[in-house]
């Protein structure tokens, strides 16, 4: 029987607390997994207020050369397509009128009942709903509707350079969807089909987009000409191969939360002396023995944190004096990721802890957009962030940026704080870590 959760007062307890400690301006506290048990984990500013944000020297550049000018229209015919599985799947089970007759809120319940979606994935449905009424599709499609969607679909998948193998992946999931809400099959199963990693790599890789995205990382990974690079969620190594023959000789540390890709990355990268494999969570204590890193590369992970400034700051602690982070994030929601991706993003039946705890709490999304991110770095201490592509590139359609923060200098340690907070609280409501911060983001309501 797993132990009972700290609840929200012991949470409030905590704060108090550490805002009651000397040099503590603020606290925000939340629960991390620390192996199968939870932890109380908290971030701290001192209250002055957070230092001017820098401006970058030179505008963004425009990663979208050499044909990214198909991009908007590529994506927006996926997206058209996905939503027409979308209200296919709810007709098929008679719930398309109720969304359009009852709305978003009413009509998802109804939808996910209908439907009968498992509790993890109901978020999902509701995403869907939200879809469906954003492109105002009045009646659901007919069938040769369906099929010229998915066949525009497949073109502009062939136009973006997407193996075939994405193809049959984004045919297969769309397909499924009734199946896939209920848990009767795995996106795993369908994006790893044969056990292999070549579809996976399609999407990261493979594809105009991705390639844009990881050469621009990789650049940024050079720029530092970095002796020690940490990497973050590496999974397939779509990124890792383009930073590593960016920048020559490396002490490259290749981490991921999973054993299966650490496994895949030991085979592919047997030829790379520099490289070597650890497991690391970003959702658990991240204090690496080996830091600090020159370079922390995160492509497409970072939206797992239950909490991105949590992160964040954990990360920052990795690196050197004069370090940065190099991040890859998709900030916008593609109707497509809704009917397929965000699967692999729904809780686990099992799961220790509830869903995020940041500014994307109870709001269906799992992406941060690029403000947020933009907020959220300078908050947990990073200066001189840039974010490319620039708004007016073709490519920002895609809604994919490359962020590059440098490590901010104002963080007294933490360890005081630490011993301090366990004099005064209970065994089990001690911090297992604190994370001095600039500021603290704690409304829900930043909009761009
Ligand atoms: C979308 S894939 C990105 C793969 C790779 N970075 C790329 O772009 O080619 C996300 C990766 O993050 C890993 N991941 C998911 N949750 C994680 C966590 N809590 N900590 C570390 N890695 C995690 C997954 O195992 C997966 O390999």
């Amino acid at each position: 029987m797993p132990a009972e959760l700290p609840s929200r007062d012991d949470l409030q307890l905590v704060r108090r607390v550490l805002e009651g400690l000397p040099g503590v301006g603020g606290a925000q506290v939340l629960l991390i997994a620390d192996g199968s048990e939870a932890a109380v984990s908290a971030l701290v500013s001192d209250g002055r207020p957070p230092p001017e944000p820098s401006i970058p020297t030179s505008p963004p550049a425009r990663l979208g050369a050499g044909g990214a000018h198909v991009v908007p229209g590529c994506l927006a015919a996926m997206d058209r397509a996905a939503v027409m599985a979308i209200a296919h799947t709810l007709h098929t089970v008679g719930s398309f009128c109720d969304v359009v007759e009852e709305g978003v809120e009413e009509g998802a319940e109804k939808a996910a009942d209908a439907l009968g979606a498992v509790p993890r994935h109901r978020w999902i449905v509701r995403r869907w709903l939200a879809a469906l009424a954003s492109e105002n599709l009045p009646v659901p499609p007919s069938r040769p509707e369906l099929a010229r969607a998915m066949r525009d679909l497949d073109a502009a998948r062939q136009e973006l350079g997407y193996p075939a193998g994405m193809g049959r992946f984004f045919q297969a999931a769309l397909r499924s969807l009734p199946r896939l809400v209920r848990d009767e099959i795995t996106l795993q199963s369908l994006l790893f089909a044969g056990g292999g990693t070549s579809t996976a790599q399609g999407n990261y890789r493979d594809n105009l987009i991705s390639r844009h995205l990881n050469r621009a990382a990789a650049e940024a990974v050079a720029a530092r000409a970095p002796a020690r690079v940490l990497e973050i969620g590496a999974g397939v190594g779509a990124t890792t191969e383009a930073v590593l023959a960016a920048v020559g000789e490396v002490d490259y540390l290749f981490t991921d939360v999973s054993a299966f890709f650490l496994d895949a990355a030991r085979e592919r990268f047997a030829r790379h002396p520099g490289l070597r494999y650890a497991c690391l969570d970003i959702n658990a204590p991240m204090a690496l023995d080996e830091r600090p890193f020159d370079v922390v590369l995160a492509a497409n992970v970072l939206h797992n944190a239950r909490h991105a400034g949590r992160t964040l700051a954990a990360i920052r602690e990795l690196l050197a004096p004069g370090g940065a982070l190099v991040l890859i994030e998709s900030c916008v929601e593609h109707h497509l990721v809704s009917a397929s991706m965000h699967f692999l993003m729904s809780p686990r039946a099992d799961a220790l802890l509830p869903g995020f705890a940041d500014v994307r709490q109870g709001q269906d999304r799992v992406f941060l957009d690029r403000a947020e991110w933009t907020r959220q770095l300078a908050a947990a201490g990073y200066r001189d962030v840039r974010v490319e592509p620039a708004p007016d590139d073709p490519l920002a359609a895609a809604g994919q940026y490359v962020f590059t923060a440098a490590r901010g200098e104002r963080h007294p340690d933490p360890a005081p704080l630490l011993s301090k907070a366990a004099e005064a609280l209970p065994p089990h409501l001690a911090p297992r870590e604190i994370h001095t911060v600039d500021a603290l983001i704690t409304d829900r309501s930043h909009r761009p």
